[in-house]
Protein backbone atom coordinates (compact mmCIF):
# COMPACT_ATOMS: atom_id res chain seq x y z
CA UNK A 1 0.00 0.00 0.00
CA UNK A 2 1.31 3.37 -0.71
CA UNK A 3 -0.74 6.43 0.51
CA UNK A 4 0.80 10.22 -0.72
CA UNK A 5 -0.31 13.04 1.10
CA UNK A 6 0.40 16.43 -1.69
CA UNK A 7 -0.68 19.68 -0.16
CA UNK A 8 -2.01 22.43 -2.97
CA UNK A 9 -1.71 19.86 -5.07
CA UNK A 10 -2.92 21.08 -8.64
CA UNK A 11 -6.32 18.84 -10.01
CA UNK A 12 -6.30 17.34 -12.74
CA UNK A 13 -9.33 18.59 -15.20
CA UNK A 14 -10.11 18.03 -18.64
CA UNK A 15 -11.63 21.81 -19.02
CA UNK A 16 -8.23 22.93 -18.23
CA UNK A 17 -9.03 25.02 -15.20
CA UNK A 18 -6.91 26.19 -13.08
CA UNK A 19 -7.57 24.59 -9.84
CA UNK A 20 -6.12 23.42 -6.94
CA UNK A 21 -6.92 21.26 -3.70
CA UNK A 22 -5.65 22.04 -0.35
CA UNK A 23 -4.59 19.00 0.17
CA UNK A 24 -4.48 15.76 -2.33
CA UNK A 25 -4.31 12.45 -0.77
CA UNK A 26 -3.70 9.51 -3.20
CA UNK A 27 -3.70 5.85 -2.71
CA UNK A 28 -2.90 2.67 -5.19
CA UNK A 29 -4.93 -0.22 -2.79
CA UNK A 30 -8.60 0.82 -2.00
CA UNK A 31 -7.93 -1.43 1.00
CA UNK A 32 -6.26 1.60 2.41
CA UNK A 33 -9.58 3.72 2.94
CA UNK A 34 -10.87 2.44 5.80
CA UNK A 35 -7.71 3.21 8.06
CA UNK A 36 -8.02 6.84 5.87
CA UNK A 37 -11.79 7.43 6.54
CA UNK A 38 -10.87 6.71 10.30
CA UNK A 39 -7.50 8.56 10.73
CA UNK A 40 -7.17 11.45 8.32
CA UNK A 41 -10.61 11.67 6.39
CA UNK A 42 -12.50 11.14 8.99
CA UNK A 43 -15.55 13.05 8.88
CA UNK A 44 -13.96 14.79 5.75
CA UNK A 45 -16.10 14.80 2.29
CA UNK A 46 -13.39 14.63 0.07
CA UNK A 47 -13.52 15.36 -3.70
CA UNK A 48 -12.94 12.29 -5.05
CA UNK A 49 -11.07 13.13 -8.46
CA UNK A 50 -10.30 10.32 -11.42
CA UNK A 51 -9.87 11.49 -14.95
CA UNK A 52 -11.34 14.89 -14.42
CA UNK A 53 -13.38 14.77 -17.20
CA UNK A 54 -16.38 15.43 -15.73
CA UNK A 55 -15.80 17.84 -13.81
CA UNK A 56 -16.20 21.76 -13.72
CA UNK A 57 -14.25 23.36 -11.03
CA UNK A 58 -16.07 26.59 -9.90
CA UNK A 59 -14.12 27.04 -6.60
CA UNK A 60 -11.29 24.51 -5.38
CA UNK A 61 -11.66 22.14 -2.81
CA UNK A 62 -10.30 21.88 0.59
CA UNK A 63 -9.93 18.26 0.09
CA UNK A 64 -9.20 15.68 -2.44
CA UNK A 65 -9.29 11.51 -2.75
CA UNK A 66 -7.86 9.69 -5.61
CA UNK A 67 -7.80 6.10 -5.92
CA UNK A 68 -4.98 5.26 -8.59
CA UNK A 69 -4.90 1.41 -8.48
CA UNK A 70 -4.99 0.12 -12.03
CA UNK A 71 -5.20 -3.85 -12.31
CA UNK A 72 -7.67 -5.36 -15.04
CA UNK A 73 -8.07 -9.21 -14.76
CA UNK A 74 -11.10 -11.85 -15.74
CA UNK A 75 -12.42 -12.88 -12.62
CA UNK A 76 -14.89 -15.46 -14.15
CA UNK A 77 -15.15 -17.94 -17.65
CA UNK A 78 -18.66 -18.94 -19.21
CA UNK A 79 -19.45 -19.84 -22.26
CA UNK A 80 -20.28 -16.91 -24.44
CA UNK A 81 -19.01 -14.17 -22.00
CA UNK A 82 -16.47 -13.51 -19.35
CA UNK A 83 -16.29 -10.83 -16.20
CA UNK A 84 -13.59 -8.46 -16.35
CA UNK A 85 -12.90 -6.75 -13.73
CA UNK A 86 -10.95 -3.33 -13.41
CA UNK A 87 -9.52 -1.09 -10.68
CA UNK A 88 -11.50 2.42 -10.34
CA UNK A 89 -8.22 3.92 -11.00
CA UNK A 90 -7.92 2.31 -14.54
CA UNK A 91 -7.91 4.59 -17.83
CA UNK A 92 -11.44 4.38 -19.74
CA UNK A 93 -9.99 3.88 -22.97
CA UNK A 94 -7.18 2.31 -21.81
CA UNK A 95 -9.59 -0.52 -20.26
CA UNK A 96 -11.46 -0.48 -23.91
CA UNK A 97 -8.54 -1.42 -25.78
CA UNK A 98 -7.15 -4.04 -23.16
CA UNK A 99 -10.74 -5.74 -23.74
CA UNK A 100 -10.69 -5.77 -27.20
CA UNK A 101 -6.65 -6.85 -27.55
CA UNK A 102 -8.10 -9.82 -25.20
CA UNK A 103 -10.77 -11.11 -27.54
CA UNK A 104 -13.88 -9.33 -25.40
CA UNK A 105 -16.92 -7.20 -27.15
CA UNK A 106 -19.80 -5.12 -25.97
CA UNK A 107 -17.18 -1.60 -24.92
CA UNK A 108 -16.31 -1.04 -28.59
CA UNK A 109 -18.90 1.80 -29.01
CA UNK A 110 -17.78 3.63 -26.19
CA UNK A 111 -14.28 3.59 -27.36
CA UNK A 112 -12.04 7.55 -26.41
CA UNK A 113 -14.61 8.32 -23.96
CA UNK A 114 -12.08 10.53 -21.61
CA UNK A 115 -11.99 9.30 -17.78
CA UNK A 116 -11.74 6.81 -15.53
CA UNK A 117 -13.30 2.93 -14.87
CA UNK A 118 -14.45 4.02 -11.76
CA UNK A 119 -16.28 7.20 -12.72
CA UNK A 120 -18.20 5.45 -15.87
CA UNK A 121 -20.93 4.12 -13.78
CA UNK A 122 -21.54 7.12 -11.89
CA UNK A 123 -22.86 9.05 -14.85
CA UNK A 124 -23.98 5.75 -16.80
CA UNK A 125 -21.52 7.35 -19.56
CA UNK A 126 -23.16 6.80 -23.13
CA UNK A 127 -22.28 6.87 -26.56
CA UNK A 128 -23.04 5.60 -30.05
CA UNK A 129 -26.12 3.50 -28.50
CA UNK A 130 -24.81 2.17 -25.81
CA UNK A 131 -24.73 3.01 -22.51
CA UNK A 132 -22.31 1.60 -20.29
CA UNK A 133 -24.99 0.21 -17.35
CA UNK A 134 -25.83 -2.03 -20.23
CA UNK A 135 -22.33 -4.00 -19.64
CA UNK A 136 -21.71 -4.10 -16.64
CA UNK A 137 -22.02 -6.94 -14.15
CA UNK A 138 -21.48 -5.19 -10.70
CA UNK A 139 -20.14 -2.48 -8.71
CA UNK A 140 -17.80 -2.56 -5.72
CA UNK A 141 -17.79 0.87 -3.70
CA UNK A 142 -16.62 1.59 -0.09
CA UNK A 143 -19.28 3.23 2.24
CA UNK A 144 -17.62 6.20 3.91
CA UNK A 145 -19.41 6.49 6.81
CA UNK A 146 -19.69 2.63 7.88
CA UNK A 147 -16.67 2.17 6.64
CA UNK A 148 -17.15 -0.62 4.95
CA UNK A 149 -17.31 -2.12 0.96
CA UNK A 150 -20.45 -3.76 -0.86
CA UNK A 151 -20.75 -4.96 -4.06
CA UNK A 152 -24.20 -3.76 -6.39
CA UNK A 153 -25.26 -5.72 -8.75
CA UNK A 154 -26.64 -3.79 -12.12
CA UNK A 155 -30.21 -3.47 -11.06
CA UNK A 156 -29.41 -2.19 -8.06
CA UNK A 157 -27.24 0.57 -9.60
CA UNK A 158 -30.66 2.20 -11.52
CA UNK A 159 -28.80 3.08 -14.26
CA UNK A 160 -30.76 5.47 -16.38
CA UNK A 161 -29.65 8.19 -19.27
CA UNK A 162 -26.82 10.00 -17.67
CA UNK A 163 -27.91 8.59 -14.11
CA UNK A 164 -27.20 6.37 -11.71
CA UNK A 165 -27.70 5.21 -7.54
CA UNK A 166 -24.18 6.84 -7.04
CA UNK A 167 -24.97 9.80 -8.85
CA UNK A 168 -27.43 10.56 -6.25
CA UNK A 169 -25.04 9.75 -2.95
CA UNK A 170 -21.69 11.01 -4.18
CA UNK A 171 -20.63 11.10 -0.99
CA UNK A 172 -21.84 8.19 0.37
CA UNK A 173 -20.16 6.01 -1.42
CA UNK A 174 -16.55 5.25 -3.63
CA UNK A 175 -16.63 3.32 -6.78
CA UNK A 176 -13.23 1.31 -6.08
CA UNK A 177 -13.62 -1.35 -9.04
CA UNK A 178 -15.97 -2.58 -11.78
CA UNK A 179 -16.98 -5.77 -13.06
CA UNK A 180 -18.27 -5.96 -16.85
CA UNK A 181 -19.74 -9.18 -18.27
CA UNK A 182 -18.36 -8.97 -21.47
CA UNK A 183 -19.01 -11.14 -24.48
CA UNK A 184 -16.94 -13.43 -26.58
CA UNK A 185 -15.69 -11.66 -29.71
CA UNK A 186 -15.26 -14.52 -31.66
CA UNK A 187 -18.69 -16.14 -30.56
CA UNK A 188 -20.34 -12.74 -31.67
CA UNK A 189 -23.39 -12.78 -33.92
CA UNK A 190 -22.96 -9.83 -35.94
CA UNK A 191 -26.41 -8.66 -35.09
CA UNK A 192 -24.99 -8.38 -31.72
CA UNK A 193 -23.02 -4.99 -32.73
CA UNK A 194 -24.47 -1.95 -32.70
CA UNK A 195 -24.12 0.12 -35.66
CA UNK A 196 -27.49 2.16 -36.23
CA UNK A 197 -26.41 5.33 -34.07
CA UNK A 198 -25.70 7.80 -37.00
CA UNK A 199 -22.92 7.73 -38.67
CA UNK A 200 -21.58 4.32 -37.71
CA UNK A 201 -22.40 2.09 -40.86
CA UNK A 202 -21.35 5.17 -43.03
CA UNK A 203 -18.02 5.60 -41.39
CA UNK A 204 -17.60 1.39 -41.43
CA UNK A 205 -17.81 1.65 -45.06
CA UNK A 206 -15.39 4.66 -45.94
CA UNK A 207 -13.01 2.27 -44.21
CA UNK A 208 -13.77 -0.43 -46.88
CA UNK A 209 -15.26 -2.54 -43.79
CA UNK A 210 -18.16 -4.92 -45.13
CA UNK A 211 -17.89 -7.28 -42.31
CA UNK A 212 -17.32 -5.42 -39.19
CA UNK A 213 -16.42 -6.56 -35.81
CA UNK A 214 -16.09 -4.90 -32.33
CA UNK A 215 -11.96 -3.88 -33.49
CA UNK A 216 -13.81 -2.09 -36.55
CA UNK A 217 -16.59 -0.85 -34.72
CA UNK A 218 -14.08 0.94 -32.26
CA UNK A 219 -12.06 1.99 -35.22
CA UNK A 220 -15.01 3.63 -36.67
CA UNK A 221 -16.16 5.30 -33.56
CA UNK A 222 -12.25 6.61 -32.92
CA UNK A 223 -12.71 8.28 -36.29
CA UNK A 224 -15.89 9.73 -35.52
CA UNK A 225 -15.33 11.10 -32.22
CA UNK A 226 -11.95 12.75 -33.49
CA UNK A 227 -13.28 14.41 -36.09
CA UNK A 228 -16.82 15.91 -34.24
CA UNK A 229 -15.43 16.53 -30.84
CA UNK A 230 -12.69 18.81 -30.33
CA UNK A 231 -9.95 17.06 -28.05
CA UNK A 232 -9.16 17.93 -24.46
CA UNK A 233 -5.15 17.90 -25.25
CA UNK A 234 -5.76 20.57 -27.54
CA UNK A 235 -8.60 22.33 -26.32
CA UNK A 236 -10.18 22.42 -22.24
CA UNK A 237 -13.46 20.75 -22.60
CA UNK A 238 -15.76 18.01 -20.82
CA UNK A 239 -17.59 16.81 -23.61
CA UNK A 240 -21.47 17.68 -23.89
CA UNK A 241 -21.84 20.13 -21.26
CA UNK A 242 -25.44 19.78 -21.05
CA UNK A 243 -27.43 16.71 -20.83
CA UNK A 244 -29.99 15.80 -24.11
CA UNK A 245 -33.39 17.42 -22.12
CA UNK A 246 -35.83 14.71 -21.81
CA UNK A 247 -39.84 16.40 -22.06
CA UNK A 248 -43.55 15.25 -22.12
CA UNK A 249 -44.42 13.52 -25.63
CA UNK A 250 -46.84 16.47 -26.30
CA UNK A 251 -44.32 19.15 -25.76
CA UNK A 252 -41.59 17.19 -28.13
CA UNK A 253 -44.40 17.15 -30.86
CA UNK A 254 -45.52 20.90 -30.71
CA UNK A 255 -42.10 21.80 -30.79
CA UNK A 256 -41.36 19.10 -33.45
CA UNK A 257 -44.66 20.83 -36.05
CA UNK A 258 -42.64 24.52 -35.16
CA UNK A 259 -39.55 22.83 -35.99
CA UNK A 260 -38.99 19.90 -38.30
CA UNK A 261 -35.68 19.70 -38.45
CA UNK A 262 -35.12 19.10 -34.29
CA UNK A 263 -33.79 16.19 -33.38
CA UNK A 264 -36.32 13.88 -31.23
CA UNK A 265 -34.94 10.49 -29.73
CA UNK A 266 -37.27 7.84 -28.49
CA UNK A 267 -35.79 5.73 -25.71
CA UNK A 268 -37.09 7.74 -22.59
CA UNK A 269 -39.89 5.82 -21.92
CA UNK A 270 -43.73 6.20 -23.64
CA UNK A 271 -44.61 9.42 -22.60
CA UNK A 272 -41.68 11.29 -22.90
CA UNK A 273 -39.36 12.31 -25.38
CA UNK A 274 -35.49 13.41 -25.57
CA UNK A 275 -34.31 16.13 -27.60
CA UNK A 276 -30.69 17.22 -29.39
CA UNK A 277 -29.70 19.87 -26.97
CA UNK A 278 -26.79 20.90 -29.48
CA UNK A 279 -29.43 21.24 -32.59
CA UNK A 280 -31.80 23.57 -29.25
CA UNK A 281 -28.05 25.79 -28.53
CA UNK A 282 -27.00 25.78 -32.55
CA UNK A 283 -30.14 26.98 -33.17
CA UNK A 284 -29.73 29.64 -30.67
CA UNK A 285 -26.50 30.69 -32.14
CA UNK A 286 -24.46 29.71 -29.52
CA UNK A 287 -22.01 27.47 -31.89
CA UNK A 288 -18.23 29.14 -31.29
CA UNK A 289 -19.17 31.80 -30.00
CA UNK A 290 -16.88 32.96 -27.58
CA UNK A 291 -17.84 34.70 -23.91
CA UNK A 292 -17.20 38.91 -24.24
CA UNK A 293 -16.75 38.59 -20.10
CA UNK A 294 -13.32 38.13 -17.79
CA UNK A 295 -10.49 36.16 -19.90
CA UNK A 296 -12.92 35.86 -23.28
CA UNK A 297 -11.40 32.44 -23.04
CA UNK A 298 -15.00 30.89 -22.58
CA UNK A 299 -16.38 29.82 -25.49
CA UNK A 300 -18.87 27.16 -27.70
CA UNK A 301 -17.12 24.58 -29.23
CA UNK A 302 -17.12 25.18 -33.51
CA UNK A 303 -17.21 21.62 -33.73
CA UNK A 304 -20.17 20.93 -31.44
CA UNK A 305 -22.62 22.95 -29.99
CA UNK A 306 -23.19 21.00 -27.04
CA UNK A 307 -19.30 21.28 -26.00
CA UNK A 308 -18.06 24.54 -23.95
CA UNK A 309 -14.54 25.10 -24.59
CA UNK A 310 -11.85 26.92 -22.71
CA UNK A 311 -9.82 28.59 -24.92
CA UNK A 312 -6.69 29.18 -22.21
CA UNK A 313 -7.79 31.11 -19.20
CA UNK A 314 -11.14 30.86 -18.83
CA UNK A 315 -12.32 29.95 -14.83
CA UNK A 316 -14.63 27.77 -13.74
CA UNK A 317 -16.74 30.77 -12.57
CA UNK A 318 -16.58 32.38 -16.26
CA UNK A 319 -17.67 28.45 -17.99
CA UNK A 320 -20.93 28.31 -15.48
CA UNK A 321 -21.44 31.76 -15.83
CA UNK A 322 -21.50 31.10 -20.36
CA UNK A 323 -23.44 28.17 -19.41
CA UNK A 324 -26.60 29.93 -17.71
CA UNK A 325 -26.62 32.35 -20.40
CA UNK A 326 -27.14 29.65 -23.02
CA UNK A 327 -29.30 27.35 -20.77
CA UNK A 328 -31.40 31.03 -20.20
CA UNK A 329 -31.48 31.37 -23.81
CA UNK A 330 -32.75 28.11 -25.01
CA UNK A 331 -35.43 28.52 -22.04
CA UNK A 332 -36.77 31.67 -23.21
CA UNK A 333 -36.94 30.09 -27.18
CA UNK A 334 -38.06 26.81 -26.55
CA UNK A 335 -39.48 26.76 -23.29
CA UNK A 336 -36.85 24.23 -22.49
CA UNK A 337 -34.78 23.63 -19.72
CA UNK A 338 -31.42 22.29 -20.05
CA UNK A 339 -29.20 20.58 -17.26
CA UNK A 340 -25.23 20.44 -16.89
CA UNK A 341 -23.68 16.85 -17.52
CA UNK A 342 -20.43 17.60 -15.37
CA UNK A 343 -20.53 17.97 -11.84
CA UNK A 344 -19.93 21.59 -10.33
CA UNK A 345 -17.46 22.08 -7.79
CA UNK A 346 -18.39 24.64 -5.45
CA UNK A 347 -21.63 25.61 -7.46
CA UNK A 348 -24.93 24.72 -7.82
CA UNK A 349 -26.87 24.99 -11.08
N1 LIG B 1 -26.32 18.93 -33.73
C1 LIG B 1 -26.48 20.26 -34.05
N2 LIG B 1 -25.41 21.08 -33.91
C2 LIG B 1 -24.20 20.63 -33.48
C3 LIG B 1 -24.06 19.27 -33.16
C4 LIG B 1 -25.14 18.43 -33.29
O1 LIG B 1 -27.56 20.70 -34.45
O2 LIG B 1 -23.28 21.43 -33.35
C5 LIG B 1 -27.52 18.05 -33.88
C6 LIG B 1 -27.46 17.24 -35.14
O3 LIG B 1 -28.74 17.22 -35.70
C7 LIG B 1 -27.08 15.86 -34.67
C8 LIG B 1 -27.72 15.82 -33.28
O4 LIG B 1 -27.56 17.15 -32.79
O5 LIG B 1 -27.61 14.87 -35.48
C9 LIG B 1 -27.09 14.84 -32.34
O6 LIG B 1 -25.67 15.08 -32.26
P1 LIG B 1 -24.67 13.93 -31.81
O7 LIG B 1 -24.84 12.73 -32.66
O8 LIG B 1 -23.30 14.51 -31.72
O9 LIG B 1 -25.19 13.51 -30.38
P2 LIG B 1 -25.53 14.35 -29.07
O10 LIG B 1 -26.91 13.98 -28.67
O11 LIG B 1 -25.23 15.79 -29.23
C10 LIG B 1 -24.73 12.42 -27.48
C11 LIG B 1 -23.92 12.31 -26.23
C12 LIG B 1 -22.43 12.30 -26.57
C13 LIG B 1 -22.14 11.15 -27.49
C14 LIG B 1 -23.01 11.31 -28.75
C15 LIG B 1 -22.85 10.16 -29.70
C16 LIG B 1 -25.24 13.41 -24.48
C17 LIG B 1 -25.36 14.59 -23.58
N3 LIG B 1 -24.21 13.43 -25.34
O12 LIG B 1 -24.47 13.71 -28.02
O13 LIG B 1 -21.73 12.09 -25.35
O14 LIG B 1 -20.79 11.09 -27.87
O15 LIG B 1 -24.40 11.37 -28.37
O16 LIG B 1 -23.46 9.03 -29.18
O17 LIG B 1 -26.05 12.48 -24.38
C18 LIG B 1 -20.65 13.23 -23.56
O18 LIG B 1 -21.54 12.76 -22.83
O19 LIG B 1 -19.70 13.93 -23.10
C19 LIG B 1 -20.70 12.95 -24.99
C20 LIG B 1 -19.83 13.48 -25.86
Amino acid sequence: MTVRSIASAPLRNTFGVDARAGRLIETDDANDLPALFAGELAGASPLVVGGGSNLLIVENPALALALTASTIRVVAEHDDHAIVRADAGTEWHAFVLWTLEHGFAGLENLSLIPGTVGAAPIQNIGAYGVEVGERIHAVEVFERATGTFHRFDAAACAFAYRDSVFKHDLDRYLITAVEFALPHAASLAPSALKLDYAGIRDELAAMGVDAPDPRTVAEAVIGLRRRKLPDPAVVGNAGSFFKNPIVPLAQAEALLAEHPQLPVFRGAGDDSRKLSAAWLIDACGWKGRRSDTGSGDAGVSEQHALVLVNHGRASGAELLDLARRIADDVQSRFGVAIEPEPRLIGAHW
